[in-house]
């Protein structure tokens, strides 16, 4: 789509459809809102004294112009009451106006920025809001549809009309960030919704390869052998009921002219976890090509950063292989050593991830990582205590923790602390080996979460798990049914925030 930063009067933008916004419970229009009333001669006072239009959060008034404007429509979005009003409530608003134009076939949209000036809501931000609300709320999965269907064809182009000469380079950057940050949100919702059969661990390499050349980032991409040789037991482990290879991506940004490694991301991608062994019934499988969307989530996000250039030097890591259980699959009862030596009981193969993600740990505090950040979509447990409102976080160090939650506000994404008390730890004891790769039912995304924490050692290290927030099976705000594409703006505004320090 293309995007637009213009300075002017939305009512005289030739367009398929303006969009205005106007407050609930709010006698008098906005300036925009009022000048584009006035030429339409009160039709927008009309719809509001006869009752038709309010202004309620999420309402969608269309209005036909006859030739009073340049623009054959105009859209009056309810914004809702003012002190309800966020950045992360104009995304949603914009979505909903754009998939309704979307379904009326238009091409191109005029919006204000809607939000901008009220409940402390600045231009940039509005702007960004807009730019994101529209991307990600307009975007379909259709990759694997041979057309035909009677689907309108796509948005093409969307202006921001913003009125007078407003520092005009702040809003480009706010429509630039918003545009970085959600085509890499997109990058990683691609990738969660194709079939398991086009997204492999090979695949995944095809496309953390196509992100680095883009990005100008360094990628490294370690094969079977040297997994060997670094002593991956849990990696490997994984991989042995599976016929696809496993791959080990590694992503390096630089930032700054250190060598220090400011932050580690690592993203589980299981690209199908059948469960292996521990097989899944067949309904809990029906998901499981998205048990990627960790490692999609990390290696969109470093998509953005190489665009957004933050001077903090980035490692990302993504292990990568199928959980399936074939012949040589691992077992219940295998003991497994994963890469800095510790040793493993296998429970359940169904409890893959935290065994991918030793290594992968391991490996970050090799590379003297000064903290982690983990995303997975670990634990059916996570799902149950958060729905698919929150994303969990965990973590050995407050202030990594509080970063995260912070920039997952900005973002919009939400996080909810699990606690992490010594006692849950008791639950991972095995009698045979270090630890073992299950704690019980009870609490079980917090005794997953430590099971991995284990192999952060002492480095500050959170933990996010998407379980319940990386896909979605219908449409909510501005994510769409399908791969959600969380936590990739949270993972990035985390980045960002790390340069100041
Ligand atoms: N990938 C699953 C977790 C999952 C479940 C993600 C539902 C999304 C939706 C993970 O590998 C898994 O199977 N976890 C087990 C752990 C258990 C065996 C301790 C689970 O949650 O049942
Ligand atoms: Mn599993
Ligand atoms: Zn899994």
């Amino acid at each position: 789509m293309d995007l637009e930063v213009v300075t002017g009067d939305i009512g005289g933008v030739t367009a398929d459809a303006i969009v205005v916004g106007l407050l609930e419970g709010n006698d008098s229009l906005d300036q925009e809102t009022g000048a584009v009333d006035a030429a339409l001669d009160g039709a927008i006072r009309q719809l509001i004294i006869q009752g038709e239009t309010k202004g309620r959060l999420g309402e969608n008034t269309l209005v036909h112009t006859l030739g009073k404007l340049p623009a054959a429509r105009v859209v009056i979005a309810g914004l809702g009451k003012e002190a309800d009003l966020t950045e992360d409530k104009v995304r949603g608003i914009v979505a909903g106006t754009c998939r309704l134009l979307r379904g009326k076939g238009a091409k191109s949209i005029a919006s204000v920025p809607l939000g901008a000036g009220l409940a402390g809501i600045g231009d940039a931000a509005a702007v960004q809001a807009v730019v994101e609300g529209a991307l990600l709320g307009l975007y379909r999965f259709r990759r694997h549809k041979s057309g035909g269907d009677d689907d309108n064809g796509d948005i093409e182009r969307l202006q921001i009309v913003v009125a007078g000469a407003k520092r005009r380079p702040s809003l480009v950057k706010g429509a630039r960030l918003g545009e970085v940050l959600a085509g890499a949100t997109v990058l990683a919702r691609d990738m969660g919704n194709e079939p398991a059969n086009f997204m492999t661990p090979s695949d995944m390499v095809r496309e953390a390869k196509e992100i680095a050349t883009r990005n100008r980032l360094e990628i490294e991409v370690l094969e079977r052998e040297q997994m060997e040789e670094l002593g991956m037991g849990g990696l490997l482990g994984v991989a042995r009921g599976s016929h696809q290879p496993p791959k080990f991506i590694i992503m390096r940004y630089r930032g700054r002219r250190s060598k220090v490694v400011d932050i580690a991301l690592v993203g589980k991608a299981i690209t199908f976890d059948s469960g292996g062994i521990s097989l899944k019934p067949a309904a809990s499988m029906n998901d499981m090509n998205g048990d990627m969307c960790g490692g999609a989530a990390v290696l969109g996000a470093m998509s953005a950063i190489g665009q957004l250039k933050p001077k903090v030097n980035v490692l990302a890591l993504v292990p990568a292989t199928e959980n399936l259980p074939g012949g040589n699959a691992l077992k219940p009862t295998d003991v497994v050593t994963a890469l800095e030596g510790k040793t493993i009981e296998i429970i359940s193969t169904d409890a893959e991830g935290r065994l991918i993600l030793a290594d992968a740990l391991g490996y970050a505090r090799q590379q003297k990582a000064k903290r982690i950040v983990d995303v997975a979509t670990l634990t059916g447990a996570c799902v149950v205590a958060l729905g698919t409102v929150c994303t969990a976080v965990l973590g050995n160090n407050q202030e990594l923790v509080d970063g995260i939650i912070a920039a997952g506000a900005e973002a919009g994404e939400k996080m909810w602390q699990l606690p992490t008390y010594d006692e849950y730890k008791e639950q991972n004891k095995s009698d045979i080996a270090d630890i073992k790769n299950t704690g019980g039912r009870n609490a079980g995304a917090i005794t997953a979460a430590l099971f991995i924490g284990e192999f952060a050692g002492d480095t500050p290290w959170a933990h996010l798990d998407i379980a319940g927030t990386n896909m979605l099976d219908k449409q909510r705000n501005y994510e769409v049914k399908g791969a959600t594409g969380v936590p990739v703006r949270t993972l990035v505004n985390l980045v960002i925030s790390l340069a100041g320090k």
